[in-house]
């Protein structure tokens, strides 16, 4: 049975990606974000997952408005970055895991979640800035990876319950595949920030620092949220919130923090950090929900 050991969840603002290839990380701008990375990189030296699963959006590379999944799932060999236009050095290509990737898939789509499949999939800086902050260096990782997309883009947008439900089937399906597998769940974004509109700037500590608190131990709190809700609070790119629910979704198992860092502003945006470690063994794998 694969080992779900943990979750991540973190911000992925493209200047983060500046800030690496111009080596920023100790200017006194960047190091209270980057410093905090620090006990991360410790837990995933000891930790050692073979496979990361990260839940992100897309935001116009791979899918754009005119034909856009609201959950996706790669089922690639590889998944190729490409330029953004954010001036960011362009990723080696990271490596999938098409016999996990088919798995998951198989038990969604029996789970009733008619996702996308994707054998060919271009993966952005939700993707690509959380695999530098969890392997700074290394332009090979030493993980398989596979992307799971969730839209935040275009409205309609799943609501948050929908989306933890989500996470919830991939931890059972990872539950049930029979493989000696270290796995680690990411989801990026947020937390709250606007780009744009009348509201552009927009942050909200208090609403992220209680979404944290919940997503240790009592995420179903966080449930009731429709996407609207969340842009009200978190605004209109703090929806990414969703990337992190799912992320929690996928711990079945008894979830204890290690490590948390907010910290206003990265960019626009309130950037946050969560190590989740997960005792897959500790609670019997059920449906919640
Ligand atoms: C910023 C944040 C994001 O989540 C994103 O996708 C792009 C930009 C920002 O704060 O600059
Ligand atoms: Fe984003």
């Amino acid at each position: 049975m694969a080992n779900v050991i943990g979750g991540i969840g973190t911000t992925h603002v493209p200047a983060i990606g500046g800030a690496i290839a111009k080596g920023l990380q100790n200017d006194p701008y960047w190091s209270p974000f980057f410093s905090a990375f620090d006990k991360v990189h410790t837990w995933l030296d000891k930790a050692r997952p073979d496979v990361v699963v990260v839940f992100y959006n897309d935001h116009g590379l791979n899918f754009f408005l005119d034909k856009l999944p609201t959950f996706a799932v790669g089922a690639a060999p590889e998944y190729k970055h490409a330029d953004e236009g954010w001036g960011l050095p362009i990723s080696q290509p990271y490596p999938g895991d098409p016999t996990l990737s088919w798995h998951i898939i198989e038990a969604l789509v029996a789970d009733e979640f008619d996702i996308t499949m994707c054998q060919e999939m271009l993966v952005d800086h939700a993707f690509t800035i959380p695999m530098s902050l969890l392997w700074p260096g290394a332009d090979s990782r030493p993980v398989k990876t596979v992307p799971i997309c969730i839209n935040t883009v275009q409205h309609p947008l799943p609501s948050a319950a929908r989306c933890y439900k989500l996470g919830q089937a991939v931890g059972r399906a990872l539950g049930a595949y029979k493989s000696n597998d270290r796995i680690l769940i990411v989801g990026t974004g947020g937390l709250s920030h606007q780009l744009d509109g009348k509201r552009a700037g927009f942050i909200n500590k208090e609403f992220d620092l209680m979404c944290m608190d919940k997503l240790v131990h009592d995420p179903q709190a966080l449930t009731p949220f429709s996407s609207l809700d969340i842009i009200e609070k978190a605004g209109s790119q703090g929806v990414e919130l969703l990337n992190w629910i799912a992320m929690r979704g996928a711990l079945t198992g008894h979830v204890k923090k290690i490590h948390q860092n907010y910290h206003i502003p990265i960019s626009n945006t309130a950037s946050a950090l969560l190590l989740l470690e997960n005792n897959a063994g500790a609670v019997p794998l059920r449906k919640v929900g």
